[in-house]
């Protein structure tokens, strides 16, 4: 999942030079040494946060999952019995105009916005509930920072206009990505 989930990550980089400067603007002030980072630099990588948040909503690595009903129960207008099988997308539940605005618009600015969608129940990009995803913040982090030193130390592009074929097999992926890094000066 992280992987995929970075993958995405480097490929928006790519397509959004303007957001790319704003985040290696932001990733200046991290210690060249990345053992020296801590809590406190990465709280202050706000843009790097947005754009992994909005990130991970358009393009959810686990964009469908199932739940196996084990007792009785109505759900959504539904009479559901012991081993029927619901299925919940967060791909299309992200896209859902009647929880985000403008959703298939990539704007990681709603996420510095006072009312972010994060708090709607409707961004589920680690699942929800007793089975969330228990590594959560641990890959959140590790995104941030990603994208963050690369940022910092490169310039991405797509040399091609299709750069990768879409896979649903499993996880959401951009499956072999082509992207080219040019160092900054
Ligand atoms: C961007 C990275 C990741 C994404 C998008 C992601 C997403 C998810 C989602 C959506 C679920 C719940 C699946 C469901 O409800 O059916 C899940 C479960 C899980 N994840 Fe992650 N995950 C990521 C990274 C990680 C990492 C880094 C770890 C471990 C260090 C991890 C460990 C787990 C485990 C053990 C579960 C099963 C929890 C359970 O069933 O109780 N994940 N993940």
């Amino acid at each position: 999942m992280p992987t995929r989930a970075g993958a995405w990550l480097l490929l928006n980089l790519a397509r959004r030079p303007q957001w790319a400067e704003h985040i290696a603007a932001e990733a200046s002030a991290l210690p060249h040494d990345g053992h020296q980072v801590d809590a406190g630099h990465v709280a202050r990588l706000r843009t790097a946060d947005a754009f992994v948040r909005e990130t991970l909503r358009l393009y959810p690595p686990n964009w469908l999952t199932s739940r196996v009903v084990a007792q009785p129960t109505h759900l959504g207008g539904h009479r559901l019995v012991p081993g029927d099988r619901v299925m919940v997308s967060p791909y299309l539940l992200h896209r859902d105009e009647r929880h985000h605005d403008r959703a298939d618009t990539f704007a990681p600015e709603r996420w510095l916005e006072a009312s972010s969608p994060g708090t709607t129940g409707a961004y589920l990009p680690f699942g929800a509930g007793p089975r969330l995803c228990p590594g959560a913040s641990l890959a959140s982090l590790e995104l941030v920072l990603v994208l963050a030193m690369t940022a910092r130390t490169h310039r991405l592009s797509c040399p091609d206009s299709q750069p990768y074929r879409l896979d649903t097999d499993g996880a959401l992926t951009p499956a072999g990505l082509h992207l080219a890094f040019h160092p900054r000066g």
